[in-house]
């Protein structure tokens, strides 16, 4: 595993972009796996702006999210379909119908999740998967105990994650409690991973993700497993490694 640390957030964001965009300028129709929650903004800011002054072309990328709440409408500004949509298709210009996000409302949501492994199988797999990592090592929806083998799956948020989400919602009570996220084994059959990570409330998990044992405690520390994971993060979050 390759850790980059840097003096500032945006720091973070520039260089995890640039391992992003190289593999777009080799591949331009390559597929990224993408991922919500705060710490990927700077990335998908900074490609947004490489790809307005005409250094990036998205059109031909595909993209595959992590994650989707289950039952969560799809018109709410915290849906995962919205946040996609908002901080990733329109801005970095890529097709709609080349982007899919996880269905939180399908009537068989398990054929549902094992269909939505299929569409990554079929579009070659994932090229570049980007990461942020929650305050308990999650990465996805994958909680701690996810099995380190698991697929695309229904999960029960824990309260840890549904309390850490509130800050989205009018009240904690209105965080749905279940989601379906690509699993551990899915995130690691992407071909390379980027994580990124800023401030102090993230230095716990990154220690644990990137000193501690495997172990399904820390998700996150799968990516010791994988053989081209790099982890870009700030020195606040680097504080306790
Ligand atoms: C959410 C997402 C994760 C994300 C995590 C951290 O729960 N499902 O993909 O990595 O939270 O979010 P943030 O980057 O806002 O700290």
């Amino acid at each position: 595993m390759e850790i980059v640390i840097l003096p500032s957030a945006a720091e973070v964001g520039r260089v995890a972009a640039s391992v992003v965009a190289e593999v777009v300028v080799r591949k331009p129709e390559a597929v990224l796996g993408l991922a919500t929650g705060s710490s990927p903004l700077a990335i998908y800011e900074e490609l947004a702006r490489r790809a307005d002054a005409g250094e990036l072309d998205f059109s031909r990328v595909r993209g595959f999210a992590l994650d989707e709440y289950v039952g969560l409408d799809y018109g709410h500004p915290e849906s995962y379909h919205a946040v996609i949509d908002r901080t990733v298709t329109r801005p970095l210009g890529l097709a709609p119908a080349l982007v899919a996000v996880p269905d939180g409302f399908a009537a068989d949501l398990a054929a549902a999740c094992a269909a939505y492994e299929a569409a990554i199988d079929a579009a070659g797999g994932i090229d570049v998967q980007i990461l942020g990592i929650g305050g308990n090592g999650h990465i996805g929806f994958n909680e701690p105990t996810s099995s380190l083998a698991s697929r695309t799956r229904i999960k029960t948020l824990t309260p840890k994650t549904r309390e850490d989400n509130a800050r989205f919602f009018d009240s904690p009570e209105a965080v749905p409690t279940h989601c379906v996220t690509q699993g551990l084994g899915t995130i690691l059959r992407a071909r390379r991973l980027v994580l990124v990570a800023q401030g102090e409330n993230k230095a716990e998990a990154i220690a644990a993700a990137v000193e501690g044992p495997l172990s399904a405690s820390c998700p996150a520390s799968v990516l010791q497993l994988h053989e081209h994971a790099t982890v870009i993060i700030d020195e606040a979050a680097a504080s306790r490694l």
